[in-house]
């Protein structure tokens, strides 16, 4: 088995220049992904939106999704097209229905969990996976007119997993590429979704299909070997179906020059200058996650108690900013998380807060993003411990941000993809409080000089593994992947998806035909 750390020596080199120039310039680059950031707006929240909001806006193209909205009309008005620059978006609606099944259901309920090991959360059974496949192939029916032949196609996320299968049933050739965003689960956990195979395969209709980290490419890998029956070629690419698929390591990064700049410009803001008056900066914990079970949060909240109770000496000076908007309600899980996360905060502040200070500071909405910077930039400590992440991009946002005269200290989860990136962080296992306690004590004591050759590492590496690196990697990759040729002997590799590749809910299993 290939080693699970992500080896920098193994990047793909650069066709541009990996400062926001294209790789190619022989056709558009076509986004396709469930969500479409507004772009009249700076406001975007979730790695996706950020990282495929930043990487569009400086090749051009095209982006195509869901508008947000829902409406009965959904199926009868065709995309709506806007136009911001060099990028155009392409949006359609969503029926109550698929907003219901496609979305909150087989997407949020199923897929998100079951990805990130929480099989006790992800409801199996749902009745959405039949609405997943047809919305994905709605969207691909409402987009394939609007493809030109030299147009790279990127897909991304769980959501639009079969969106290539349907596509090439439009008679589409273009390259197309996937990337995951979350993680890809051990092959164990996979295996139990149903029809998990009818479900795998249509991974197979993409030229390049890229992980966020080393961990999931080999997952996936382990996974198609064990129960899809593929081979494994000696590059690393999986034969199956008869295609050749690369897979690949692609962690996202940032921009971290115009991250840094924000932060630099809004330390000051004068709503951080109320909140410095009653907490030093030296002092200040911060934390910001979508309000996702995913992100450790009770677990944070529960450090924080635990680094009270052991070194009473903070009570009444540290303080633990949390920013942690809604997201994806409706969904029970997420529900139930956030009354957890009240609970325990209202527990945690009750034992040590008094009238004047508590140790937690809870904000239940989002924030703009140069408020985010500006923050981080004033905390001493950023506190990133989900219980399992693809990326994170908190993280590298935190470290962005830091004055590197006198940085901040990163403690970052060992399961979230950074991870395997940011060593220099003080890494935790976030489901040990007392763990994270004794780092959050660390960096909140931590000498001038370890925090800034910690922070100089951390920044070398975010720099250098940028936003436009991770989109000029994938790009280059994709391009060379470009007409494999067909299996010898064997059905031409797109007869070969269009006849068997796109699955419903009914189907039988094809591997075990
Ligand atoms: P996820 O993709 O699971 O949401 P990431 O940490 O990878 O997690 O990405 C989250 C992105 O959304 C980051 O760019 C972060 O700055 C942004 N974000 C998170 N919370 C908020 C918030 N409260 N307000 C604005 N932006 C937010
Ligand atoms: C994560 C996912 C994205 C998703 C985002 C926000 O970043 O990887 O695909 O868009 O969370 O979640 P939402 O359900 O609001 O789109």
């Amino acid at each position: 088995m290939a080693s699970l750390k992500f080896d920098r020596s193994r990047a793909v080199p650069m066709r541009g220049d990996g400062q926001g120039q294209p790789a190619s310039k022989t056709g558009r680059l076509v986004i396709v992904s469930n969500r479409v950031a507004d772009l009249s707006k700076g406001n975007l929240a979730g790695g996706l939106a950020v990282a495929v909001g930043e990487a569009l806006k400086s090749s051009g193209g095209l982006w195509f999704g869901w508008s947000g909205a829902r409406s009965a009309e959904a199926h009868s008005k065709g995309p709506n097209i806007q136009t911001f620059g060099n990028v155009s978006t392409a949006t359609v609606d969503l029926t109550e229905k698929e907003f219901e099944d496609y979305y909150l259901g087989f997407s949020n309920r199923c897929l998100w969990p079951l990805f990130h090991y929480r099989l006790d959360l992800a409801e199996l059974h749902t009745t959405g996976q039949a609405t997943y496949f047809e919305v994905n192939k709605r969207f691909a029916a409402e987009v394939a007119p609007l493809i030109q032949t030299d147009d790279t196609i990127w897909v991304h996320d769980y959501h639009l997993i079969p969106f290539a299968a349907h596509l090439r049933q439009k008679q589409v050739t273009n390259r197309i590429g996937f990337f995951l965003h979350i993680p890809f689960p051990a092959p164990e956990l996979f295996s139990a979704l149903p029809h998990h195979r009818d479900f795998a395969k249509t991974f197979f209709a993409y030229d390049l299909v890229g992980f966020q980290t080393v961990r999931d490419r080999e997952n996936f890998a382990r996974y198609a070997e064990e129960y899809l029956n593929c081979r494994r070629l000696n590059d690393g690419r999986l034969r199956g179906f008869g295609r050749t698929l690369r897979i690949e390591a692609f962690p996202i990064g940032i921009d971290a020059e115009s991250f840094a700049a924000e932060a630099e410009k809004n330390a000051r803001a004068p709503e951080l200058r109320a909140l410095a008056r009653e907490v030093e900066s030296e002092r200040l914990i911060v934390g910001v996650d979508r309000l996702d079970y995913s992100k450790g949060l009770p677990e944070r909240v529960r450090a924080m108690g635990s680094l009270l109770e052991k070194w009473p000496n903070y009570i009444g000076k540290v303080q633990l900013l949390q920013i942690a908007p809604p997201t994806r309600e409706g969904v029970q899980a997420y529900d139930e998380i956030r009354s957890e996360l009240e609970r325990i905060t209202g527990e945690v502040n009750g034992r040590y807060g008094d009238f004047v200070w508590s140790p937690v500071r809870y904000v239940n909405r989002p924030v703009p993003r140069a408020m985010l910077a500006g923050l981080f930039r004033r905390s001493r400590v950023g506190l990133v411990t989900p219980l399992r992440d693809g990326m994170n991009l908190v993280a590298k946002e935190y470290v962005a941000a830091q004055d590197p005269a006198d940085p901040g200290v990163l403690v970052l989860s060992q399961f979230a993809g950074a991870a395997e990136q940011m060593e220099e962080a003080l890494m935790v296992n976030p489901h040990d409080p007392a763990e994270t306690a004794t780092a959050i004590r660390r960096a909140l004591e931590m000498p001038l000089g370890e925090r800034r050759a910690r922070h100089k590492a951390l920044w070398n590496q975010i720099v250098s593994e940028s936003v436009g690196w991770w989109r000029e990697r994938f790009l280059a990759v994709l391009h060379e992947t470009n007409g494999q040729p067909a299996t010898p002997g064997g059905p031409s590799t797109r007869n070969a998806l269009r006849s068997e590749a796109v699955p419903h809910e009914q189907s039988s299993d094809p591997t075990a035909r």
